[in-house]
């Protein structure tokens, strides 16, 4: 829903009253703040909008303030079921009320003072890119990044996969890899099965973009008394030496163990980050590590993660 969304802006208005049921009743959004003449609410990622009394000239008809999404298709279903309703446009062209910008999706609906309010999600969200044709770029650039959306739209040398002992397939991460790869990745894995938990196996891309897919088996949390945090920690490390052994430039992680494994994301996300940058400290390969954050609250985890190890010399914050 919008309400966890990321937005920034300010809606002036001549009528506050109409507007608050609006965002509050329809919405859903909560008062953060309220002023005599301006009420803030909270967005996501510690974000917030306003709206402010004016004289009230209605904002007409371009983008007043949008909210990022990772999921637009749930997005404009879940608020199509609160009663609002989507813009249509022939240019640029909706399908039931989305359009395709090419960097993105995007969607839009108007408040009762005719703000156009848009929805937008990036096709390869992300804080950084890694891109294979510009080493250059980040030769130079920060060597940890965080990036939104699916690993499988990264444009990496190589992916790891959050994967099981089997090495055939699963849900979560490991589904969307396979379903990507094609059947040839689980055929190449069985050779290399079974792959014990801490312990990573490497594979070709086949009919992904990446050179190369690292299959690494998390911890099952149990609680945290099982030596799970030290086979979370050599999860990074064998699959750090996988890539560093196929002289990969970039490396995409997902949050391994964090989805059906149940591992806690904030304790995960610093056995991560503090075991990535150990190896970026003794060695060039790989160059860059992109931190895979399927949603933005993984983001938000991971970023927290960072600027707890403190380094900015590896981030570039
Ligand atoms: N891109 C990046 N991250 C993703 C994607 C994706 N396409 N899909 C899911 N994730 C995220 C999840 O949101 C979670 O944060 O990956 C993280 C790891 O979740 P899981 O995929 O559930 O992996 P894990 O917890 O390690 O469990 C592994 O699940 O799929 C099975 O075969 C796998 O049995 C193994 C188990």
């Amino acid at each position: 829903m919008l309400t966890d969304r990321p937005v920034y802006a300010t809606l002036p208005t001549a009528d506050v009253a109409r507007l608050r049921r609006f965002y509050e009743d329809v919405l859903g959004f909560t008062v953060q703040q309220e002023t005599p003449t301006t009420i803030y609410y909270g967005a996501g990622e510690g974000t917030f909008f306003a709206i402010s009394r004016s004289s009230g000239k209605a904002a007409g008809a371009h983008t007043q303030m949008a909210f990022r999404t990772t999921n637009i298709d749930a997005d404009v279903a879940a608020l199509r079921e609160r009663g609002v309703v989507f813009e249509e446009y022939e240019l640029p062209k909706t399908v039931d009320g989305i359009a395709d910008m090419g960097a993105g999706r995007a969607a839009w609906l108007k408040d009762p003072d005719g703000n156009l309010i848009g929805i937008f999600q990036f096709k390869a969200a992300g804080l950084h890119v890694a891109d294979r044709e510009r080493r250059d770029v980040f030769a130079a650039g920060p060597r940890i990044a965080i990036a939104i959306g699916s690993i499988v739209d990264l444009d990496v040398d190589v992916i790891v996969n959050a994967a099981n002992s089997s090495l055939q397939g699963g849900g979560g991460v490991d589904g969307a890899i396979h379903r990507a790869a094609g059947p040839g990745l689980a055929a190449e894995a069985a050779r290399l099965a079974p792959c014990p938990p801490g312990e990573a196996r490497i594979t070709g891309g086949h009919r992904l973009k990446m050179h190369h897919v690292i299959h690494t088996v998390g911890p099952m949390w149990s609680g945290g008394d099982r030596g799970e945090a030290e086979i979370l920690a050599s999860c990074y490390r064998s699959s750090l030496e996988l890539a560093e052994g196929v002289d990969a430039t970039s490396v995409a992680f997902p949050a391994i163990s964090t989805g059906i494994y149940g591992y806690p994301a904030a304790r995960a996300a610093s056995v991560a980050v503090r075991e990535i940058a150990a190896w970026l400290d003794a060695h060039e390969r790989p160059e860059t590590v992109i931190l895979s954050a399927f949603s933005a609250d993984t983001a938000i985890v991971l970023r927290r993660a960072l600027s707890d190890l403190g380094r900015p010399d590896l981030t570039g914050e």
